[in-house]
């Protein structure tokens, strides 16, 4: 792919980072799969950065625009279970956010979008998604689209902030809450 792209001679007007995949494990069952650390890590963080160290001089000739496809659990505080998936995601999250003002004076514009749920297949496996309220994926559409004009640097849900300022004010009290709703999932579920 980076082949043909590198053969458009004009440069590149934008690149959206979008390819990603989920895993919802609890660490208990997670001891032999190291492998699923390794692939999240590789598809949501190493492939876009080694995608976009190669295409920033072709985005850098068309004053071009990224815009990452990022999740909420990026700005919130760590849940249980996710720990692959939002270790990987935040980690691109930050790269981009790091590299942003280097891309800024190359006059390339930054977009991150931050989603919550979403009805894709991805979130088929975990049966609690499946009544919960989610966007559809042609709303998401919708906010892509609208950021490749308005050029925004950040989407995100307008109740987010309230998921922010919990996850820095409530810190100490979750930390102390979670394990213990954790517990009392595992011993429904028959694990302890
Ligand atoms: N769904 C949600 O609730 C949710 C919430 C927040 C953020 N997001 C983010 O939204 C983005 C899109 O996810 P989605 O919900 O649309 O998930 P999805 O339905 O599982 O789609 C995943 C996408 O990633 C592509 N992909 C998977 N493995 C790939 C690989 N090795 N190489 C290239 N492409 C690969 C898939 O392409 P193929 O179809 O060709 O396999 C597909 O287009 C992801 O970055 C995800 O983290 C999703």
């Amino acid at each position: 792919m980076l082949a043909f792209l590198h053969q458009l001679s004009d440069g590149l007007d934008v690149v959206v980072s979008n390819a990603g995949i989920s895993i919802n494990r609890p660490l208990a069952q997670s001891l032999d799969r190291y492998h699923d650390f390794t692939r999240t890590m590789a598809l949501n963080y190493f492939a876009p950065v080694k995608l976009l160290l190669s295409l920033i001089p072709l985005l850098a000739k068309k004053n071009g625009h990224i815009i990452n496809v990022s999740t909420i659990n990026a700005l919130l505080l760590p849940v249980p279970y996710w720990a692959a998936y939002q270790a990987s995601k935040t980690a691109f999250d930050t790269w981009l956010r790091s590299a942003e003002p280097e891309l800024k004076i190359k006059k390339i514009c930054v977009t991150s979008i931050y989603l919550p749920l979403v009805k894709t297949p991805m979130i088929e496996p975990t049966i609690a998604y499946r009544t919960a309220p989610a966007m559809s994926p042609v709303h998401v559409s919708e906010i892509i689209g609208h950021a490749l004009y308005s050029k925004r640097k950040v989407y995100k849900p307008w109740w987010l902030i309230f998921g922010q300022w919990a996850s820095v004010s409530f810190r100490t009290p979750l930390a102390f809450i979670i394990p213990r709703l954790i517990m009392k999932k595992e011993r429904e579920r028959g694990n302890v």
